[in-house]
């Protein structure tokens, strides 16, 4: 079950997210570091992952959250090295997730893949290795018909050889998280989907939830930064209501929203690559929201996605 243990853990320069236990016992950090580019600027180089990293450890985080489609594997590796090699954590201090891409979704190809990032991260072990997506890809980007439950299979072995030491999934819906966890040997620990004040996602949430799989929240400002989306819904950031509930904790309102997730028992993972940024987005543990307030952020729903992939929409297990 997920235990929530309420108090995150101030320092002279650091704040420590708590953590929450997974459903294999293990635990994990309620706020992670997001290095994927989707939002990255014209001229943001890739190298600036290396330092986001070593910033976002310097300000306390200890969940970084990549991919092997990200291509930036190597530059989170280097920002964990050079972290590691200040003296500010140790390896088990971290916790590093690191997703399976939709062209290797063979059984045979999962723990030949998950080792290919693991040498790119310079890691052994990840903490999190989950499957991106539940639709299987051709490596020329084409349709193929793999099922994800032969994927999980490959999954569980990286499990049983330590390469993970959990494993879960990301952007399943509803009818494909109960069908895994009704045919699997491992239940998935996680389900990483996209919530925002958008897109609250409280029937995918509420499900994973009763079955003990936690929610990372990916996209977790939704359409409070530019998106370049002329239909995008609010809030923006400078919402009167988000504004409102902001001076009040004395906060911003990307702090207000990133709480709001973790009031829900997600774990949000905000991006960023600017060093001040990168601190206010964790900076999140010395005052709660009232019910009041998460019910009007709730309000903001339109169930509009940040993330749509429309050319995957006839291939089989699009989730969305
Ligand atoms: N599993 C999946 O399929 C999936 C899909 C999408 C994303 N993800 C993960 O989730 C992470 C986050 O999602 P995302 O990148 O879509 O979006 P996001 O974290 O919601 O938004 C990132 C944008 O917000 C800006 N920003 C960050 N902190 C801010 C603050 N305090 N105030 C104002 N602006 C701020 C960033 O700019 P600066 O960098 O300049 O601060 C960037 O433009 C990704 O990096 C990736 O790790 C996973």
């Amino acid at each position: 079950m997920i235990l929530l243990l309420l108090l995150g853990i101030h320092t002279a320069s650091a704040v420590l997210a708590p953590c929450i236990e997974l459903n294999d016992g293990n635990t994990i950090p309620v706020v992670a570091l997001g290095t994927g580019r989707g939002t990255a600027k014209e001229g943001e180089s890739i190298d600036e992952v290396r330092n986001a990293v070593l910033w976002a450890i310097e300000a306390g985080y200890r969940h970084i959250d990549t991919a092997a489609i990200y291509g930036d594997e190597p530059q989170v590796g280097q920002g964990i090295a050079d972290a590691i090699a200040k003296g500010i954590v140790t390896r088990e201090q971290l916790f590093v997730t690191t997703k399976l891409w939709n062209d290797k979704h063979a059984r045979h190809q999962v723990v030949p893949a998950l080792r290919e990032s693991l040498t790119n991260l310079g890691l052994d072990y990840v903490d999190l290795y989950l499957i991106h997506f539940p639709v299987a890809l051709k490596s020329d980007g084409s349709a193929d018909n793999i099922d994800y439950l032969e994927t999980w299979q490959g999954m569980e072995e990286a499990r049983d050889l330590g390469l993970a030491r959990s494993i879960g999934v990301s952007n399943f819906n509803t009818t494909q998280i109960s069908r895994l966890v009704d045919h699997c040997r491992i239940r998935p620990v996680i389900n990483e989907v996209e919530v925002n004040p958008s897109n609250t996602q409280e029937p995918l949430v509420s499900h994973c939830q009763q079955l003990g799989i936690g929610i990372m929240a990916y996209s977790p400002f939704g359409f409070l930064v530019s998106r370049n989306r002329p239909d995008a819904p609010p809030p923006r950031y400078d919402d009167p209501t988000l504004v409102a509930i902001a001076q009040k904790y004395g906060k911003s309102t990307g702090q207000i929203v990133l709480r709001y997730l973790i009031e829900r028992g997600l774990i949000p993972i905000p991006k960023s690559t600017n060093r001040k940024r990168i601190a206010e987005n964790i900076n999140l543990f010395d005052f709660d929201l009232t019910a009041e307030e998460i019910y009007t952020i709730g309000q903001f729903n339109k169930n509009v996605r940040v993330i749509e992939i429309p050319d995957w929409q006839d291939y089989p297990n699009y989730p969305f």
